[in-house]
């Protein structure tokens, strides 16, 4: 017989206790995972909580780089990724040995890398962005040297434009972030015209060019709080849905489009996270070798 929800969580409440375990969740998980998590966040978020925690074990709802992203952080905690073919995309589009090439190509260029990617690519690059931090981080930069932007020609694009710095773009993107479309916002803008539109840099530069604000997904979450707009039109992963409506439950949330659904994020169940504790699997290790050359790109960003 199937476990019921209440029976899941109390397992997963029980288990997590006795192995002394937090649970970390992306904003694009599922309302479960949300709701059983310790914490719920963007990349730099859960990035800097994983640098803080003093649990023994890091049950991580996300992405497959994000689990690596906290073990890098904290390579003595157990980090398990309940499903591991929970992977981004876009990080998979570009490899260290890619990367390689084209730094030998560009051998001044300043490597900067998405969070979006592998701790092998993180290892390779001088320092580390997520889409929280790129505007501040590329304009830190000394003016004048080259830029190699990894793997997010979108996001890229986006901080190129308003930093005014050139920038040489790897062509990976977001599958998920390219389903919406200028129409879509175009048409929820013309049925709610009083309504705010936010959405994240991983859009396409049409996109972004009807948007009222360009925010990470930790970015939408403060900005809803603050706005006094009562509906807002929100072009990200649908699953920040969730978390927008529980905490602000006066304000209506428009998806600008229901197509954009992350799959791999979906991956994460009740079940499998109850498993992942269970069995402590899987585990997520970056080799040490490849550990402390990320660390260095990853620490930067933090600093
Ligand atoms: P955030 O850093 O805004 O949470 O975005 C992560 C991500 O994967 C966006 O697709
Ligand atoms: Fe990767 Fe896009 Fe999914 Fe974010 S939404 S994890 S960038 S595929």
């Amino acid at each position: 017989m199937e476990n019921s929800e209440t029976e899941l969580i109390e397992k997963i409440v029980s288990l997590k206790k006795r192995r002394n375990a937090v649970i970390r969740a992306h904003t694009y998980q599922q309302a479960e995972i949300q709701d059983i998590a310790d914490f719920v966040g963007d990349s730099l978020e859960l990035s800097q909580k994983a640098a803080k925690t003093d649990a023994d074990v890091i049950v991580f709802c996300g992405v497959h780089f994000m689990a690596e992203t906290a073990s890098i952080l904290c390579p003595d905690k157990e980090v398990l990724l309940p499903d591991l073919h929970a992977g981004c995309p876009m990080a998979n589009m570009i490899t260290a040995k890619h990367l390689r090439e084209k730094k030998r190509e560009h051998p001044k260029a300043t490597v900067v890398c998405y969070v979006n990617s592998s701790a092998a690519v993180k290892a390779e690059s001088d320092i580390c962005c997520t889409s929280a931090n790129a505007v501040r981080l590329i304009e830190q930069l000394p003016s004048g040297g080259e830029i190699l932007f990894v793997p997010d020609q979108y996001l890229g694009n986006y901080v190129a434009t308003k930093t005014g710095r050139e920038m040489l773009l790897w062509p990976g993107f977001c599958p998920t972030h390219l389903r919406i479309q200028p129409r879509d916002i175009s048409r929820q803008k013309a049925e709610h015209p009083q309504a705010k539109v936010v959405v994240h840099p991983e859009c396409r530069p049409e996109v972004i060019a009807l948007a009222d604000e360009v925010l990470s997904t930790g970015g939408m979450i403060r900005f809803v709080h603050e706005t006094e707009a009562e509906e807002v039109i929100v072009g990200t992963e649908i699953g920040i849905l969730h978390r927008l409506r529980k905490e602000n439950p006066e304000k209506r949330f428009i998806p600008a489009s229901e197509q954009a659904v992350c799959p791999r994020m979906k991956l994460i169940t009740l079940e499998n996270v109850l498993w992942s504790l269970e069995e402590m699997v899987h585990q997520v290790r970056v080799p040490e070798r490849i550990r402390l050359r990320a660390k260095a790109a990853v620490d930067k960003m933090l600093s």
